[in-house]
């Protein structure tokens, strides 16, 4: 599951912490020894704690990496550094790295050299040498501190102690070590982690979209899945083995540790192990925070993408170019968008709002047997509801706003006047002409690419969408303005932008050069689309302050609360919210019952690929390579029972962040990649689910298949460990 990319919008829910039930878990590596390694035997380990993190010896840890922030996970799976992910991990790479005329995207391709390996500039990979518990010092520098003061002292106090760590051994910069310090619990408690990023990594391998992206957006976040989401590269270093600039001088990393695969494959029951790095969870989330989720958030967040998504694809479906250039971005949306909306109707429809009530129940149970407790954590819960009450309102006008200021191309045009309107206004000529310069030059460029008619269809489907979701009592003016007439408001609206599409300077070569010639204040406020840019910016910026003092406010409520937690069970075994730290997560192989009637069995085969082929769409087509492989049952040592599994899935708690993950058995031996999460538990990164949840994982022996007998990458194959059987 890649990270979500939705940027500032989610964290102001973050917040929660359980207990956690049988699978439930993204343990802390260097606390196994203590909480986890009895029970990950009792699962059927064969392996110690210190086999999966060590920081003395080689260990698991030395083959996961972290790839760029954490957006993904890959593992290193020979002696020259090859590392595996998911196909959509390399997605962004891969996309960028193809052109109209070489389709890597479309056609696929596997390096036949290492000199034919192409660096992938936007990725970096990082490998964690150790983490160490800082909480002592980062409290000893919050004594006393206000709480308004409080993130930005930990964060000084944090690079603080990334600095001296760095430096304690003079070359460790120098040598490519990167540090981090992060909070755990909601801040409750510190760690520092130390890597080691390597900066030329290169793309050596992908399928085609074909197979890599199977199913595609209709099948996303589902099972039975037939994907073959797996992307290959390689780490280089320098000649003396450290992180290095790209340079074609470059080698392969020697790795500390590469995984060796497995072909015995699994059956239910089975141990199955996930490391790698999830991203966020909300596991603490009280249910007042699900339910300003339900209310408030998911909503607008689900249509605004769902926008969004049709704009880009209209473009998109117009030229390959196009096509090439957002793919990227439109999977994230339509991935994200997928996820909301199926977190909205898991809220509705499962348990897990009442789930937490009880969870509330019991807290508030313990808190008033004790008088102290009493004086300490009486008022968490009710002061949260209160300002959830207050902040999901805020927080829906806002996003709904931003996006409304911002939903045309000739809008982001209007950000490059702001500056142009403070100098009219301030009437200095000299200034006057360095802005119109400046923005002769911009908005020539904008103007060459720019389609009005489309333009102007996006941003009014995106007003109209905006006036449905947003109570009337928090419209702005400019909103007002645009529905204020004599016809029904969609026929105002659409006069409204109408007349300002076919006035505005914003949206015509012609009328802005006149401006830029002899700029008038007067011309821009009589412009009816810059203002409405203006005014809608001012009003958002107004808002702010509020936004910020409840989110300042239940920041530290969570703290609080998961502190409250804490010692409510001392000795329970408790893991930290996802944080794109190195996690580890084990279970089993598990069919599961998604509803009345219904079994789904643990794994799929390459003849499910060939019963959704569909070649009138581009979701379901398969290619002829596998056809023909599927035809001659050229399986060789990949088979099982007649045929190739593609998918299974495991009890792992994983999320977002996690996708690329080594998904290892009871040897520690590679058996898949995990790449995704079923649509029963799309509310599990608030509440984990037994029954319900699942890791989607994609087959080794199908990502060898496909390798080998599809695409004849033996010499990859060749420099992989296969495990003796
Ligand atoms: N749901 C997966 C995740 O969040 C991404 C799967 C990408 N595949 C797709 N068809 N969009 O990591």
């Amino acid at each position: 599951m890649k990270k979500l990319l939705l940027l500032c919008l989610i964290s102001l829910y973050t917040s929660a912490m359980t207990y956690a039930t049988p699978d439930e878990g993204m343990w802390l590596p260097l606390y196994l020894k203590k909480y986890n390694e009895a029970d990950m035997k009792k699962k059927g380990f064969k392996l110690t704690a210190e086999d999966v993190y060590d920081i003395n010896q080689a260990s698991l840890k030395d083959a996961i990496v972290r790839l760029g922030d954490g957006f993904c996970t890959a593992e290193i799976v020979s002696g020259q550094g090859l590392l595996f992910t998911n196909h959509h991990c390399g997605y962004d790479a891969i996309a960028g790295l193809s052109t109209k005329e070489n389709n890597l995207l479309d056609n696929g391709f596997f390096a036949k050299t290492l000199a034919e390996e192409i660096h992938a500039p936007e990725v970096t990979a990082s490998i964690l040498q150790y983490m160490e518990d800082v909480t002592g010092r980062m409290m000893d520098s919050l004594k006393g501190v206000d709480d308004s003061k409080r993130g930005a002292t930990a964060a000084r106090v944090g690079r603080g102690i990334v600095e001296e760590v760095l430096k304690m051994n003079a070359t460790l910069k120098a040598d490519g070590y990167t540090a981090e310090v992060k909070p755990f619990f909601e801040g409750n408690q510190y760690f520092v982690m130390v890597y080691k990023t390597y900066r030329d990594v290169r793309l050596v391998g992908t399928p085609p979209n074909a197979i890599g992206k199977f199913g595609g957006d209709t099948d996303n976040w589902m099972w039975p899945r037939h994907t073959g989401d797996f992307s290959i590269l390689r780490i280089y270093t320098g000649a003396d083995g450290k992180p290095a600039d790209f340079n074609t001088a470059n080698v392969p990393l020697k790795p500390k540790k590469s995984i060796p695969v497995s072909l015995d494959g699994y059956k239910a029951g089975d141990y199955a192990m996930v490391m790698g790095y999830p991203g966020t969870t909300n596991r603490y989330l009280t249910s007042y925070g699900m339910q300003a989720q339900l209310d408030y958030f998911n909503p607008s967040v689900v249509a605004l993408l769902a926008q969004q998504m049709a704009s880009m694809k209209e473009q998109m479906d117009a030229d390959v170019t196009t096509r090439l250039k957002l793919a990227g971005d439109y999977a994230s949306l339509a991935n994200t968008w997928k996820y909301y909306l199926g977190q909205m109707q898991g809220l509705k429809q499962n348990d897990v709002i009442s789930e937490k009530k009880l969870g509330e129940k019991r807290f508030m149970e313990w808190v008033n047997g004790n008088a102290a407790r009493k004086v300490k954590y009486g008022t968490v819960l009710d002061e949260m509801q209160q300002a959830y009450l207050l902040m999901g309102p805020l927080q829906q006008r806002s996003i709904l706003l931003g996006n409304a200021a911002q939903s045309a191309d000739a809008l982001q045009l209007a950000g490059a006047l702001d500056g142009m309107y403070l100098e009219l206004k301030e009437k200095d000529k000299e200034e006057i002409k360095k802005e119109s310069e400046k923005l002769t030059g911009e908005s020539a460029e904008f103007f060459k690419e720019y389609k009005v008619n489309t333009d102007k269809s996006s941003f009014l489907a995106m007003l109209q969408m905006v006036a449905n979701l947003l109570p009337k009592t928090a419209w702005p003016d400019a909103l007002k303005k645009v529905y204020e007439g004599p016809g029904t408001p969609a026929e105002n609206a659409r006069r409204w932008v109408d007349a300002q599409f076919s006035t505005s300077i914003l949206t015509d070569k012609a009328r802005m050069d006149k401006f830029l010639k002899k700029p008038s204040l007067k011309v821009l406020e009589a412009d009816g689309l810059y203002m409405y840019h203006k005014v809608m910016f001012d009003d958002l910026v107004a808002t702010q302050p509020a936004m910020a003092e409840q989110r300042s406010k239940l920041g530290v409520l969570r703290r609080k609360y998961v502190q409250g937690l804490m010692e409510m069970q001392p000795d329970a075994p408790q893991y930290p919210d996802a944080n794109s730290t190195l996690r580890v997560s084990y279970g089993t192989v598990q069919p599961y019952e998604p509803r009345d009637a219904v079994a789904y069995n643990y794994f799929t085969t390459i003849d499910g690929v060939v019963q959704k082929e569909d070649p009138t769409s581009e979701e379901f087509t398969v290619p002829a390579e596998l056809t023909k492989v599927y035809k001659n049952k050229d399986f060789g040592r990949y088979a099982s029972n007649g045929t190739v599994n593609t998918c299974f899935i495991t009890t792992n708690d994983i999320t977002g962040g996690n996708s690329g993950s080594p998904v290892f058995n009871d040897r520690a031996e590679l058996i898949g990649i995990a790449f995704d999460g079923n649509w029963e538990s799309m509310t599990g990164d608030l509440k984990f689910s037994d029954e319900m949840q699942r890791c989607i994982v994609v087959d080794i022996r199908y990502v060898l298949l496909t390798m080998d007998k599809m695409y004849g990458a033996t010499r990859l194959i060749n420099e992989l460990t296969i495990a003796p059987t």
